[in-house]
């Protein structure tokens, strides 16, 4: 039987191109193609074209219309303000999808996703890689095992360095086109705890700019009340100098509790239970990676269950639309407590007045 090849396209050839790069060079399995790259800016498609001995094309529409029938898969790395009307009308256009976190700006824009792609059959799915690191994969076994007993307290603590050049582009910290540290940085962690523990009920923001200059904010401090009754915080910055601290999810159970760190949640660097099995402790040992960057090497999974979906017919991804708007609507909750200087329920469909716009 002939193997059937995965043809890819793909948008946006910046920074987190590279790591694709990376990621498909270093695949085993020659099972796909990236037959199409689309930059605005010529010379990044140019370069990505010789990378990938793809072809080329400078305007994302053209490129649907192009390719038409041509590609199982379009993957977006452009600028996170573009990703909801790209992803879109990839799908009017009959795409499946794969999307750079955060999938929308607006929590709302993930359910038009969802609407769209579950109506036209697609896949869609989001890239929160860090879901996939074993680290993240043992606290959540570890959780649903009871481990910690109650859950009392989850902090995320990311402490890291931007220098004003990295805000100085034209999209970076921008409301419309990315938020600040929170929406930007932090999400993963954030994502991380909410899926894990969540619903997150009420918060409670403090956000500012302590070094650098950009529409949104370089520092948030919150405070976060879960549904389960656990308590938690959310202290955030670029503004360390002069290079990245520390990013970090704490969890303190009745228990037990458990340190994950590592520039992208890749090491359980402290922990404690009670009751545990060798097994338990073994596989807790086992959950480090080494990682060369704060992408971490979870890309790879995320490619790979992308690839084996398309390939089986199968239309879904477990990073969906829906799990995208649940995020986002934390995040939005979060950036309308300091628009707001009080504390704010998480329900559905909570705006802030300055992200996404
Ligand atoms: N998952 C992760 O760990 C991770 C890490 C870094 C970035 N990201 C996300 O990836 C996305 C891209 O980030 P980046 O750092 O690569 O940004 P970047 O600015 O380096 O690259 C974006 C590219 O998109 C191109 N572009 C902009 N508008 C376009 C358009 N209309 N059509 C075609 N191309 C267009 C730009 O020319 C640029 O080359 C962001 O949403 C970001 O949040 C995710």
């Amino acid at each position: 039987m002939k193997k059937k090849i995965i043809n890819i396209g793909i948008v946006g050839c910046g920074r987190v191109f590279d790591h694709y790069v990376k990621i498909f060079n270093r695949r085993k399995s020659n099972d796909f193609k990236v037959h199409v790259v689309c930059d605005k800016e010529k010379k990044r498609a140019d370069r990505a074209a010789r990378i990938f001995k793809s072809q080329k094309i400078y305007n994302f529409s053209l490129m649907l219309k192009k390719f038409q029938n041509k590609l199982d898969l379009i993957i977006i790395l452009t600028p996170s303000g573009l990703h909801f009307e790209q992803s879109m009308l990839a799908l009017k256009n009959n795409f499946n999808v794969l999307c750079e976190k955060p999938a929308t700006m607006l929590a709302s824009d993930a359910l038009k996703i969802e609407q769209l792609s579950k109506r036209k059959n697609l896949m869609f799915g989001i890239a929160f890689q860090n879901r996939f690191n074993k680290s993240v994969i043992t606290l959540k076994k570890l959780y649903k095992k009871n481990k910690f007993g109650k859950i009392l307290l989850v902090n995320v603590r990311l402490l890291w360095s931007r220098n004003q050049s990295y805000y100085n582009d034209k999209w970076h910290g921008r409301w419309r086109l990315d938020g600040g540290v929170t929406n930007q940085q932090a999400i993963h962690h954030i994502d991380v705890a909410r899926w894990i523990f969540g619903p997150v009920s009420e918060v409670n923001s403090m956000m500012t700019n302590q070094i650098n200059k950009l529409q949104a904010e370089d520092t948030n401090n919150s405070i976060i009340k879960f549904k389960s009754g656990a308590t938690g915080s959310i202290q955030v910055t670029t503004a360390v100098r002069p290079s990245d601290l520390i990013a970090s999810l704490e969890v303190i159970g009745e228990k037990g509790f458990i340190v994950l760190g590592g520039v992208a949640l890749n090491k359980i660097e402290n922990f404690y239970f009670k009751d545990i099995s060798k097994i338990e402790k073994k596989m807790i040992e086992e959950s480090n990676e080494k990682v060369e960057n704060g992408y971490g090497n979870s890309h790879s999974k995320i490619i790979d269950i992308a690839i084996k979906n398309i390939k089986n017919n199968k239309k879904s991804f477990p990073i969906s639309a829906t799990d995208g708007y649940a995020t986002a609507n934390l995040i939005h909750s979060l950036y309308k407590s300091d628009e707001r200087k009080k504390w704010v329920k998480v329900t559905n469909n909570v705006k802030s007045s300055r992200l996404g716009r």
